[in-house]
């Protein structure tokens, strides 16, 4: 059987996390969601009072708090030093600092070489910002969610709602305008299609049209699925 290594990237609220974990499930793959760890990393600098502009910082942090991530029926569950943070790394205050942290050229390598470790293992679907580009630019299936900014701030209005952050829609469109903004005007590897990603806009399709659509094209790279 021939496995693959999936990169799945994309701006906020395109459907990354949802798409990769289920397409994961249905292959028997491992989900990484690598903007996960940027999101504990800024959970423990926030509660540490650790200095967001101070990489040497961030990157002791990240070294000394044992980041472990595991699949979960709702997407990956995180730990921190063994506490499950999986949803306070969703709150209004860490999406408001990831993009700072994740913007440090030495954070970067730390994660990135965290997240290399973990795709040796050749059954992977990993999702942000980067994975095309820079953590797996061999992988075998590179695709590039994208979504209108009205759609995805919808899409993730529904789900903070779950999750008990009600947001208002509104102040979300300007959120991730500027998330956006940050995370594809920064120096280091910042958020673009590799040349060689399949592009998906998923304005008007469903969580499932994504993912038979990606099922689809991991049949035509020979995976069995
Ligand atoms: O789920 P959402 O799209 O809101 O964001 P996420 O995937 O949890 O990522 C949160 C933030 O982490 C992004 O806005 C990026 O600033 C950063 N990130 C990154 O720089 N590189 C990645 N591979 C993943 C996330």
């Amino acid at each position: 059987m021939i496995l693959l290594r999936i990169a799945i990237d994309g701006p906020a609220g395109a459907g990354k996390s949802t798409v990769a974990r289920i397409v994961a499930q249905k292959l028997g793959y491992t989900h990484i969601d690598t903007g996960a760890m940027y999101r504990a990393l800024t959970l423990e600098a926030l509660e540490r009072s650790i200095d967001l502009e101070n990489q040497d910082a961030l990157v002791a942090a990240l070294e000394d708090m044992d980041l472990t991530l595991q699949p979960g029926s709702a997407g990956n569950q995180v730990f921190i030093q063994g506490r499950d943070v999986t949803a306070q790394i969703r709150s209004p205050e860490v999406s408001e600092h990831v993009s700072l942290v994740s913007s440090h050229p030495k954070v970067r390598a730390a994660v990135v070489e965290m997240q290399q470790q973990m795709a040796k293992a050749d059954n992977v679907v990993m999702d942000g910002r980067d994975i095309g580009t820079v953590v797996m630019p061999d992988a075998d299936l590179k695709i590039y969610l994208d979504a209108s900014v009205e759609v995805r701030a919808m899409r993730r209005s529904m789900e903070l709602a779950k999750k008990g952050f009600p947001v208002s829609l509104e102040e979300l469109v300007a959120k991730i305008r500027q998330r956006d903004e940050f995370d594809s005007t920064r120096e280091a590897s910042p958020l673009r299609q590799a040349e060689d990603a399949v592009v998906i806009d998923t304005t008007n399709l469903s969580v499932s049209e994504v993912v038979d659509l990606i099922l689809a094209y991991c049949r035509g790279r020979g995976g069995h699925v």
